[in-house]
């Protein structure tokens, strides 16, 4: 059998609520080693089943989790993730106070490294709000000095930033980023759509994209979507668009009634034959953390798995669930992306 992940994670949020209760979820399922999962994708990954995640350590800087178990941590607003039928008992580890800035000064690195030293972390999962870059770096840091893998949700560059990338494999350790590609998000549907009308002859006019939610993600979101916005551009770079045709609006609105849940309005207009219009209005609508949980789950596999197996860094398996891979999505032939995820036996996924 192989030994749970040892998972730590920074930052407390939706995220981490959808991925815990999920994970629990699926245990009332029974036998998760089958492939007929709701939602999931990769049974297993290196190994490793959907259930075979243990959560050793937390952190966050919110003063009413701090010192929580994390199965209460999870469930304190202004996380609003619904409550699943689900018991989250087991998650005892008590959330630390994160790494933050006091008097321009960034503090509780050291005491990061050594807590996830002391808890034995293999992978820590990044999930802090959006548009805190010095955060990111301090947190990449402190995995490395613990040695401990990284998997950074968040449009913040780490895994790109070729230093950290050489460090983290030089210290036998995986690195996957950056930013999550949502499991059925705005970005993938409507690249797949700007791709459609590339292969089918129809000449793009113009295209928007807005994104409505209202959890906390969507209201931070307001002020700090400056690398949300090139992140999500990132997701579309590569497929034939034109210069200035598609407008992406990360946030273009926090609604509190949605809760945790995400509405997505894309519009695509084109030219088919004799110069005559073509359009296409779209809404997607989603639990928006829960499109995030269902690929978290991926990520940190393939970073145990591939640290694991000694082949650390970054693994182009990980390509096609990242909206911002380092160097970019096209660097990575098909062949590579499918050998790599058959040997982490991502089966379904090649
Ligand atoms: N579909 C998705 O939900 C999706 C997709 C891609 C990327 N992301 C990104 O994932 C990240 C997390 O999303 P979320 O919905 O869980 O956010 P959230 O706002 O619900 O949670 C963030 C948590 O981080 C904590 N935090 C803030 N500063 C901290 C620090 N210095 N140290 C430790 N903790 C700190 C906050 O208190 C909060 O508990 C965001 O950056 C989001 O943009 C989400």
């Amino acid at each position: 059998m192989t030994a749970p992940l040892r998972l730590a994670v920074a930052g407390i949020g939706n995220n981490i609520s959808a991925l815990v209760q999920g994970i629990e979820y699926y245990k009332t399922l029974g036998n998760t080693s089958g492939d007929d999962l709701p939602g999931v994708k990769n049974p297993e990954v290196g190994g490793l089943r959907v259930t075979d995640i243990d959560v050793v350590a937390a952190f966050d800087i919110q003063p009413d989790k701090i010192g929580q178990e994390l199965g209460k941590a999870i469930l304190t607003p202004p996380n609003n993730y619904p409550r699943l039928a689900v018991s989250v008992d087991r998650y005892t580890a008590r959330v630390q106070p994160g790494i933050r800035q006091e008097n321009g000064r960034t503090v509780g690195e050291q005491e990061v490294a050594a807590a996830l030293k002391a808890a034995n972390a293999e992978v820590l999962l990044y999930s802090l709000p959006t548009g805190l870059q010095w955060a990111a770096d301090a947190y990449a840091r402190s995995a490395l000095s613990a040695g401990v893998g990284l998997v950074n949700c968040t449009p913040e560059t780490i895994a790109r930033n070729d230093d950290f990338l050489a460090q983290f494999t030089a210290k036998g350790l995986a690195l996957i980023g950056d930013d999550l590609a949502s499991h059925l998000g705005s970005s993938i549907v409507h690249r797949n759509i700007l791709s459609l009308l590339s292969e089918r002859g129809i000449t793009l006019q113009r295209s928007y994209q807005l994104n409505f939610g209202g959890n906390e993600d969507f209201k931070n979101l307001r002020q700090n979507s400056e690398s949300k916005l090139s992140s999500k551009k990132n997701a579309l770079a590569g497929v034939k668009t034109g210069a200035g045709l598609v407008e992406v609006i990360p946030s273009a609105g926090y609604v509190s009634q949605l809760g945790d849940r995400k509405v997505a309005v894309m519009n695509v207009t084109g030219l088919g034959w004799a110069g005559t219009e073509v359009t296409l209005d779209l809404t997607l609508k989603v639990q928006d953390s829960s499109n995030a949980a269902g690929v978290i789950i991926d990520l940190i596999r393939i970073a145990a798995a591939i640290q694991r197996a000694h082949h650390p860094g970054f693994s182009p398996a990980a390509v096609r669930l990242l909206k911002s891979p380092p160097r970019g999505h096209q660097t990575y032939a098909p062949q590579d992306v499918a050998a790599a995820q058959r040997t982490l036996q991502m089966v379904a996924l090649a």
